[in-house]
């Protein structure tokens, strides 16, 4: 694979040293972006000696199109370490230097390794940086607790780079199965108009299909995102954004899919339109609401791929519910979660395929992608 290492200045950048040097016995093709403070720890020619990797520095800035050159061409970035600042950098759409230059023309999720001392981990503006890399589907590898630079003991670590080796690894053997894949991707939730300024919608995030996007991107499939309503922009090829049921099946209906991850939380009633807006004159109101198309179910006629539908069920019928649905919907696998996990940050998921369970996944929301596309591959 071709692997982009982005290290920033941190002490943890002797890591990186024993990242590439791994990533480069394991036959991967490096090259390695070092921030100006990133070279008070490591030098260019370690890296170039140690591991066969091209070195960029703040020199090679405007040189040409670096950031660009450098931004087309990796099938994997990863910045590790990464500091508070280049975190902060990234999140915020601050490109000041050929790193965060190339970040902000890279177009796929980027691996953050995060590495600090316990407070700055704390640190609730990193807490939201990190929520907003997220919310666009890049990647926060998690960090260790130990012995920090300081002497102190504490959270902020930087994973160690035996673990991010073998992460890179597992994408490589993703790779070998989704590569040029064309998988589509629906996710949010959709909105029915109950007049021209109103609408019913539901309380998807979206998260959950931003990181299956941000997974097989990484893995090297063609993603076609559709996201439904106001939800965030998941890493992807083509991203289309549609509001209401029809609008959505309207787009579905002529594509072209290996695979489709229905992943959107679509509205099962709308309300009866009125043009214009409704007045208040009267104490209560009632709206009459009618059926929508199961999207599925109308498109499963004409089935072009594999379809994975997802299912939200409260525990107790979980299991029966979700093998229900991909009976009746005539489709291939179920992502079933239960209605606890709403809301939270991490998530528990049951993988259903025809032949019944497939397999249970808990974890933050792109760990559970990444073992929902890694199951999907190995069936
Ligand atoms: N779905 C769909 N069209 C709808 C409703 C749901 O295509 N009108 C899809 C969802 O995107 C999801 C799957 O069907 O992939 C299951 O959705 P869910 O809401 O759990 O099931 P429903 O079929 O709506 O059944 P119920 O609400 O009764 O649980």
């Amino acid at each position: 694979m071709k692997v982009l290492i982005g290290v920033s200045g941190s002490v943890a950048a002797y890591k990186s040293l024993i990242l590439a040097r791994l990533l480069f016995k394991r036959g991967h093709n490096l090259k390695v972006v070092l921030t100006r403070g990133s070279l008070h720890f490591v030098a260019p020619l370690s890296f170039q000696e140690l591991a066969g990797a091209e070195v960029f520095t703040e020199g090679d800035f405007f040189r040409g199109n670096t950031h660009i050159d450098l931004a087309r061409w990796p099938d994997l970035f990863i910045v590790a370490p990464a500091t508070f600042n280049v975190i902060g950098k990234v999140a915020n759409g601050i490109a000041d230097d050929l790193l965060t230059s190339i970040a902000a023309a890279y177009n796929g999720p980027i691996h953050f390794a995060p590495a600090m001392h316990t407070e700055m981990w704390r640190n609730p503006i990193l807490r939201r940086n990190l929520s907003t890399l997220k919310r666009f589907g890049h990647v926060i590898l998690p960090v260790g607790t130990g012995e920090l630079a300081s002497g102190d003991v504490g959270e902020g670590r930087m994973m160690e780079p035996e673990d991010v080796a073998a992460y890179v690894e597992d994408v490589g053997k993703l790779r070998s199965f989704w590569e040029g894949k064309r998988v589509v991707i629906t996710y949010g939730g959709t909105q029915e108009p109950i007049d021209d300024v109103r609408v019913i919608t539901n309380r998807s995030s979206g998260r959950m299909g931003i990181a299956l996007a941000s997974a097989l991107t990484s893995a090297g499939a063609y993603v076609v995102a559709i996201a439904c309503g106001d939800v965030d922009v998941a890493p992807a090829r083509e991203l289309h954004r549609v509001r209401t049921v029809e609008e959505l099946y309207e787009v579905l209906k002529g594509m072209d899919y290996d695979y489709l991850f229905m992943a959107a939380a679509v509205s099962d009633y709308r309300p009866e339109y009125r043009k214009g807006k409704i007045k208040k004159n009267s104490e209560s109101l009632t709206l009459n609401l009618v059926r929508t198309r199961d999207v599925l179910t109308s498109i499963a006629g004409e089935k072009r791929g594999i379809i994975v539908g997802f299912a939200l069920e409260e525990p107790h019928r979980l299991h029966t519910e979700a093998q229900r649905k991909l009976r009746e919907k005539g489709i291939d696998y179920v992502v079933a979660n239960p209605t606890e996990v709403i809301g939270r940050e991490e998530t528990r998921v049951f993988l259903y395929g025809r032949e019944g369970l497939l397999g249970e996944f808990s974890g933050a929301k792109w760990e559970v992608a990444r073992q929902i596309v890694r199951a999907l591959a190995s069936v």
